[in-house]
């Protein structure tokens, strides 16, 4: 479990909606990445939660009435945002989104909301049924809320405890929590367009066998994550892997190199930065059997040709000489002599930044250590969890578009 909420102050507010049932996982989230938590629920929220469910979960005590005698100046309404990082209101029922819209300030959690700190952001995760959410004063309400600096979180569409289906349903704990995380990192990616691949890719060998290598996709999907928190719009073409898709990523599944050299080639235009973190298979099958190779009595082994893959990284680079665009950056994963291979790999592929690591040392692990390769040389990222190097490397490739846009 990363820390990434460690020492933020979160005021966590409920309002009226069956989706209170995950605000407590949501509580207890927040807690478990080190955040503290200050629950506020408006008078709605207690029908479907108890504040002791929510004290118990927060290790706070849980505020629901502006006149709460327990503040010494009686002002809760002002004192309990004041040291705020934030504050998140989830669910956020239609009817608090009406109050927001309005500035109205008719019981603790809206007074709240209206009273607290500019420098605090007020982020919302909106939770209703689907009529209720389409309804056209609704989403006047969340024009305006847009338009005042409110972020809203969600809604996903599905089916809705009313038994109703659509858009409306409040994000789950977890993408709750890597939203609220990502709103914390700075957005120097954004409007820009990035695409990724990541995991390794699947030769077939016959229709139920073939080669593979050892990558598990957790750097890629760290580099998709980091990308999309530094607020760019993040496409990520993966082989096989068994990760969950990051919050707010458009995800494109694969099976060998050829079918991500396609994806690719056909998603390129218009991309700002392509990463190629997947570990593509240098050679695939030439002579793939359509049905399972049977073993042979005389202990033949079967006759393999290899054919080698289009080599994907190339392929976008070649097509940057034209525009400019995208901004291409490799990955190197060897097993020795890192150094040197990693800036003999970065002119041979042709491309200004190239991240190297060590094979054995990265495939499947949580923590990593890198060396960033371009043209002034090289730089060494300390060893970390993959999140980490990957904010690191987002913030490194940020700060070379800026420099290209200086200079052209
Ligand atoms: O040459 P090598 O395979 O070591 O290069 C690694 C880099 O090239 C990685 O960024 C990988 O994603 C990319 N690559 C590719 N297509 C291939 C082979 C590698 O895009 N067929």
């Amino acid at each position: 479990m990363s820390m990434d909420l460690k020492g933020k102050k979160i005021v966590l507010g409920l309002t009226g909606g069956v989706a209170c049932y995950k605000a407590a996982e949501l509580c207890r989230a927040l807690v478990k990445h080190g955040a503290s938590v200050q629950v506020v629920m408006s008078e709605a929220a207690t029908h479907f939660i108890g504040t002791v469910t929510m004290q118990a979960l927060s290790g706070q005590p849980v505020f629901t009435d502006q006149w709460d005698p327990r503040m010494s100046n009686n002002m809760a309404h002002i004192d309990l945002t004041r040291h705020a990082d934030a504050i998140l209101v989830a669910p956020c029922s239609a009817d608090f989104m009406r109050k927001l819209a309005h500035g109205a300030c008719d019981d603790l959690l809206s007074t709240l909301c209206v009273a607290r700190p500019r420098r605090v952001p007020l982020l919302a995760a909106p939770a209703m049924n689907v009529e209720m959410w389409e309804n056209p004063a609704t989403q006047r309400n969340v024009a305006q809320l847009l338009e005042d600096g409110i972020c809203l979180f969600g809604p996903a569409a599905g089916s809705q405890a009313c038994g109703e289906t659509g858009l409306g349903r409040m994000l789950e704990a977890d993408e709750l929590v890597e939203e609220l995380v990502a709103s914390f990192q700075h957005k120097v990616l954004a409007g820009r367009r990035v695409l990724i691949t990541a995991g390794p890719t699947f030769e077939p060998i016959d229709p139920v066998r073939g080669i593979t290598n050892l990558s598990s996709g957790k750097m890629g999907y760290a580099v998709a994550r980091a990308a999309r928190e530094a607020g760019a719009e993040v496409t990520l073409v993966t082989g096989p892997t068994a990760l969950p898709t990051p919050h707010g990523v458009r995800r494109i599944d694969v099976l060998t190199a050829q079918q991500m050299h396609d994806a690719v080639m056909a998603g390129v235009e218009g991309q700002h930065v392509f990463i190629g973190v997947a570990a593509v298979a240098d050679w695939r099958v030439a002579n793939a059997s359509g049905q399972k190779i049977k073993k042979q009595e005389d202990g033949a082994a079967p006759q393999l040709e290899f054919v080698q893959n289009a080599d994907i990284l190339a392929s976008v680079a070649a097509t940057t000489s034209l525009s400019g665009w995208p901004y291409c950056v490799g990955f190197a994963a060897e097993s020795e002599n890192l150094v040197e291979f990693g800036a003999a790999k970065r002119e041979k592929k042709g491309i200004p930044l190239l991240v190297g690591n060590i094979g054995p040392q990265t495939f499947g692990q949580d923590e990593n250590t890198i060396i960033l390769f371009d043209e002034t040389g090289h730089t060494l990222l300390e060893r970390a969890d993959k999140l980490t190097l990957a904010r690191q490397l987002v913030s490194e490739i940020a700060k070379r578009l800026e420099r290209r846009s200086l200079l052209t």
